[in-house]
C-alpha cells in the first residue's frame, strides 16, 4: 500500500467549499490517477453525499488477520469517511480522544492499495483532528480554500499558523466564490505571508448542485497543477 502525495485541503471556517472542491478535484484528477479521499470531517460527513452513495456501507476485509475497510468506488475515485460508517448525530458530541480514535480507524483501517494522490476533506477549526491528522498521516502539503471575506482570510491565516508549525507543506490557496454575486477582494494579509494563489473559482451551478459529470474548468487547471 503506497500512497505518493497525500494533499489535505483546509479552512479554519466551515462553508468555504472545501468539501466540493475537493469532491470535484478528485473527480478531476482521477481520470488520469489513482486517487483517493478521505472525509475526515467527522462531525459533518459530505463526501458521500457528494458522491451520491449515501446508503452504501463498505466493505470489510480482512488482510493477514486484520480487518480492514474496502474503500466505495466512485467516478474512479477510492473514498472513506465516517458517513458511511456512523451516522453523523452520533459523533456530533464526541470529545476529543473519540474522535481522534475515528480518525485513527480511518485513516489505519482503509484498504486503499495504491494511490498516486489521497485528498483529505478536512473538518473546519484548527484542533484535535489536525493534530491527530498531522501525527498518523502526515499529509506531504496542504490546500487552503477562502471564500473572498474577511472573516474567512483570517480564519485561514489561522490555518496558515498551524500548517507551519506541523511542518506541513502549503501549496497555496484558492479563492472560492460561494455567492452567485461577482466579488472583489483584496488577499493582501494571505499574499503578504507568502502564500500563493492557484485558483479564483467563481460561484458555479456545476458545483453548487455538485454535478460530479460537469467539472468546471478553473478546477480542472487547479487540478492539473496539483
Ligand atoms: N464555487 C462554488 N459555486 C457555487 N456553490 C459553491 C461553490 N463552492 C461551494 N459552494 C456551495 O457552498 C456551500 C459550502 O460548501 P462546502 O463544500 O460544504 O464547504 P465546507 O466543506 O468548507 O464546509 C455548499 O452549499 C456548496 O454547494
Ligand atoms: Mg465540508
Amino acid at each position: 500500500m503506497a500512497i505518493k502525495k497525500i494533499i489535505a485541503v483546509a479552512s479554519a471556517k466551515g462553508g468555504v467549499g472545501k468539501s466540493s472542491l475537493t469532491a470535484a478535484i478528485a473527480i478531476e484528477k482521477a481520470k488520469g490517477f489513482q486517487v483517493g479521499v478521505l472525509d475526515a470531517d467527522i462531525y459533518g460527513p459530505n463526501q458521500h453525499l457528494l458522491f451520491g452513495i449515501e446508503n452504501i456501507k463498505p466493505e470489510i476485509i480482512q488482510i493477514d488477520g486484520k480487518k480492514y475497510f474496502k474503500p466505495i468506488i466512485s467516478h474512479n475515485v477510492k473514498l472513506n469517511s465516517m458517513g458511511f460508517i456512523l451516522d453523523s448525530d452520533k459523533a456530533a458530541l464526541w470529545r476529543g480522544p473519540m474522535l481522534s480514535g475515528a480518525i485513527k480507524q480511518l485513516i489505519h483501517s482503509t484498504d486503499w492499495g495504491d494511490l498516486d494522490y489521497l485528498f483529505i476533506d478536512m473538518p473546519p477549526g484548527t484542533g484535535d483532528a489536525y493534530l491527530t491528522i498531522s501525527s498518523e498521516i502526515k499529509p506531504d502539503n496542504s490546500l487552503l480554500i477562502t471564500t473572498p471575506n474577511k472573516l474567512a482570510v483570517h480564519d485561514l491565516i489561522k490555518s496558515v499558523e498551524v500548517f507551519n508549525k506541523l511542518d506541513i507543506n502549503i501549496l497555496g490557496y484558492v479563492e472560492n466564490n460561494i455567492s452567485n454575486k461577482k466579488i472583489s477582494y483584496d488577499f493582501k494579509l494571505i499574499d503578504d505571508l507568502n502564500i500563493k494563489k492557484l485558483a479564483s473559482i467563481d460561484f458555479n451551478e456545476s458545483i453548487y448542485e455538485f454535478n460530479p459529470k460537469k467539472i468546471h474548468d478553473s478546477i480542472k487547471d487547479l487540478a492539473s497543477n496539483l
